[in-house]
């Protein structure tokens, strides 16, 4: 099914909470309804910004509070003008594994850069593109951090990537920027607790996602 103007749904939450694994079966979940998807990430993406990604999570990269905000969103600027703008043109559904509100959460109050700042940034590198729906996965931090941290054994950080080492305090109060968020843009956020069964958070994402295409009136 093609589209007049593509949606973007985007997949946030903290470390571990399983973002890329749902948004992985979201994916496969929206092709099977028949719409052209494409699956992306972020910090990444693109060519570029997958490298800026690999100096974000590097633990050997020092960088400052602001550098750190900064190469998040010229990542983003990449990101969004090669991939996420030209597939919405095209009708195409972009899911997109984190985006702007996860800068909001880390940079802005685990970090504590001021959010008026960050929303600035925020909407000159995304063009003013903002998410037509989010799905928040909710995971208590020490959870997540966990299993994230024996994911990047497999990758290649020993001991987690540069913001899986920060302390249980950092995390907490990324949760907390996100539970915030989801309490101003209720319309936009949806929450979903992640359950240990996989399954289970897949069928909690596709109600959402149901009850949003029918607000849309999208019936497939
Ligand atoms: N609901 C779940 N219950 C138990 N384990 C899960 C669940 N969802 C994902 N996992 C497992 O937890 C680990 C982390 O999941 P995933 O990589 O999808 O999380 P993430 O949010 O993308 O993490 P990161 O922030 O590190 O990118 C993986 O090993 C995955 O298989
Ligand atoms: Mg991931």
């Amino acid at each position: 099914m093609k589209l007049k103007k593509g949606f973007l749904i985007t997949v946030e939450g903290c470390e571990g909470c399983g973002k890329s694994t749902q948004s992985k079966l979201l994916e496969q979940y929206l092709r099977k309804k028949g719409f052209k998807v494409v699956l992306t990430r972020e910090p990444g993406g693109s060519v570029v910004a997958e490298q800026v990604r690999g100096i974000l999570l590097n633990p050997k990269s020092k960088l400052s509070p602001v550098c750190e905000l900064m190469l998040y969103e010229s990542a983003r600027a990449q990101h969004v003008e090669e991939i996420i703008k030209p597939n919405l043109k095209k009708g195409y559904i972009v899911v997109c594994d984190r985006f702007t509100d996860s800068t909001i959460a880390y940079q802005g109050y685990a970090r504590k850069i001021d959010i008026k700042k960050i929303e600035k940034l925020n909407d000159i590198a995304t063009d003013s593109i903002t998410p037509d729906l989010t799905i928040y996965l909710d995971i208590k931090p020490h959870i997540g951090i966990q299993k994230a941290k024996s994911e990047s054994l497999k990758d290649s950080f020993k001991n987690g990537d540069r913001i899986e080492r920060e302390s249980i305090s950092f995390h907490n109060a990324v949760r907390k920027g996100f539970v915030a968020l989801a309490k101003k843009f209720p319309e936009r956020i949806k929450t979903v607790k992640t359950n240990p069964v996989i399954e289970k958070t897949q069928a909690a994402v596709n109600t959402e996602i149901d009850k949003f295409l029918m607000k849309k009136k999208i019936y497939v």
